[in-house]
């Protein structure tokens, strides 16, 4: 519809007396109608009283008469309706618009915005020694999509796994083990036995400060490089990763790096010197900062007490790297929006040490999860973990598609992708900002706005076509019912969605979409007969099947979602 509205505004702006509209501004006023029967495009022409000195009807009508006799392909009629400028696309139009998606395949929807750039984005990012919890749900997923969709759009990118795997919390890790350890215990029960380890350290130092100094101690150990406390810290490592890589495999997540904070330990002291160099340290009661007051922020803190690198360090060494070995356009961090206000500082301390690339930096935050109303109680060891909740949710729909299609061949791999398609659909629905819920009934209802619904409709559309497989020649002069017309008008925004959800970050833009074309394809299927049609009708409605198809699996892929093509 694009190349169509460009056509029309050129046309406005040549008609008599319109000279003082400019076409680019024309093209802003483009709306729909609110019904059907009133045309497929409007232009509330009061916005233009002002400028071309005449009353909303008269320019309504001038231009519909102008269109009428001056037609522009693609516009079967122009009617003035009190003051509104309406427009109808013909029928031949819109098929041409549906013979151009399918021409472009799998192509249709990306874009180029991105060609001969770089993306960087740092997402999921777990500390290890920890399971995955539902905490980390949201910047897993949302960092995915993001990825994807500027693939989609032609960057070339470079997604990293930012490993939470240096700090304090490892020497704390360090205390509990020779406290309280058992490395043949670790190596059998894993992950769990780390956590719990971790747990017990924080019920003990409450009762034993003590433990806390103790902690620090064995990190300094760690930095400076002591043997032990690297091979326990190794061990530690790899074992939180053993873990981590079944559910990104669930997921069908990868990364190119795992690059995680320690990475940067020894890039640090030179990131601390230049920072000094550049004037910008503070010692602040033995602490040294960077004095953000000016800018409204408390200060950013790059050294404790004792000398030790702090969180803030560690970002600030790994951006400097990133940018050298990337040189990105933009790098991305995913994370809850409890750290808006660490990424603002340490983004400012890049600023005022003299990089230009600060605004390449981009802080994406997100809200909460919840399950049934429940908020997540973390430290105490009491969350949900990704496990249980991605089993839950397989079970779930296994059980549901066992009643509903018993005789389903690849069952297992079927209920795995609807049951995770459930749960990743379910978070990417509301803009991210907003906190999420799961509501398993809700989640998982095949007839509300969900992921089984979304897949379901997408195997409906492949279950159409693997019975009329043949593409059949589309008639000259279509006569399109409405729901036919609506589809192709839907399906036909998707480029659009796909710029609005990368200018944005917001995954749920196509979440929404894809939802848009399964209710207007269900609509679509109810009352148009496929098998039944004649050749003209049928050579579209398979068409529009196909077209569906498409898009629908490619919607549902960027958000991370499979697309099995029976259910
Ligand atoms: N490991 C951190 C956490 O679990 C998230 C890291 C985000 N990325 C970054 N570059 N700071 O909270």
């Amino acid at each position: 519809m694009n190349n169509l509205k460009e056509s029309l505004s050129k046309a406005l702006a040549s008609a008599p007396g319109m000279d003082a509209l400019d076409p680019s501004s024309l093209a802003e006023l483009f709306d729909t109608p609110p019904s059907p029967e009133m045309g497929d495009i409007a232009i509330a022409c009061f916005k233009l009283s002002k400028t071309l000195r005449k009353s909303p009807v008269v320019i309504a009508s001038d231009l519909a008469a102008y269109l009428n006799e001056n037609p522009v392909d693609g516009i079967e009629k122009a009617e003035n309706a009190g003051g509104y400028l309406n427009l109808f696309v013909s029928d031949r139009y819109r098929v041409s618009i549906l013979r151009a998606i399918l021409d472009a395949g799998a192509d249709f929807g990306k874009n180029e915005t991105g060609k001969g750039k770089t993306m960087v984005i740092d997402y999921s990012s777990p500390n290890i020694a920890k399971r995955f919890h539902i905490g980390h749900l949201g910047t897993t997923i949302i960092g995915n999509s993001i990825k994807l969709l500027h693939r989609f759009s032609g960057y070339s990118c470079v997604g990293i796994n930012y490993l939470g795997d240096w700090g304090t919390q490892y020497g704390k890790l360090v205390v509990a083990f020779k406290h309280w350890g058992n490395e043949n215990k670790i190596r059998e029960i894993g992950i769990d036995e780390l956590n719990r380890l971790y747990v017990l350290f924080g019920t003990e130092s409450e009762k034993d400060p003590g433990l806390l100094d103790e902690a620090r101690a064995e990190f300094n150990k760690l930095e400076t490089g002591d043997e032990e406390n690297l091979r326990l810290w190794r061990m530690f490592k790899e074992i939180s990763l053993k873990e981590y890589m079944k559910t990104y495999d669930l997921l069908g997540i990868e990364f190119d790096s795992f690059n995680g904070e320690s990475f940067y330990s020894d890039k640090m002291p030179a990131v601390v010197e230049e920072l000094r160099a550049k004037g910008l340290l503070k010692l602040d009661d033995g602490a040294s900062i960077v004095d953000l007051s000016e800018y409204d922020m408390p200060p950013c803190l790059i050294l404790k007490r004792d000398g030790s690198s702090l969180y803030p360090t560690r970002d600030i060494a790994a951006a400097l790297w990133r940018k050298k070995e990337y040189n990105f356009d933009k790098c991305i961090y995913v994370t809850s929006a409890g750290q808006s206000l660490h990424f603002a500082q340490w983004f400012k301390v890049i600023g005022l040490m003299g990089y230009d690339w600060e605004d390449q930096l981009v802080h994406v935050p997100y809200g909460t999860f919840s399950i049934n109303g429940e908020k997540i109680a973390s430290r105490t060891g009491n969350v949900v973990l990704l496990d249980d909740l991605f089993r839950d949710a397989v079970e779930k729909a296994g059980a549901i598609i066992d009643e509903k299609n018993p005789d389903l061949e690849d069952r297992d791999s079927v209920a795995e992708a609807v049951g995770i398609g459930a749960v990743i659909f379910n978070s990417l629905l509301s803009n991210r900002i907003k906190d999420v819920d799961f509501n398993w009934d809700e989640a998982l209802n095949f007839e509300g706005n969900t992921g089984p619904y979304a897949q379901y409709s997408y195997a409906r559309a492949c279950s159409i076509l693997r019975k009329d497989p043949e593409e059949l020649p589309f008639p000259g002069d279509p006569a399109l019912c409405p729901e036919e017309k609506e589809l192709i008008t839907v399906l036909s925004a998707f480029p659009e969605k796909v710029l609005r959800a990368v200018k944005e970050y917001e995954p749920s833009v196509i979440t929404r979409f894809a939802l848009d074309v399964c209710q207007s394809f269900n609509r679509f299927y109810n009352s148009c007969p496929i098998r039944t049609a004649g050749p003209d009708e049928k050579a579209v409605r398979l068409g529009l099947c196909r077209a569906v198809k498409n898009i629908l699996g490619s919607a549902l892929r960027l958000i991370g979602l499979k697309t099995p093509e029976k259910i």
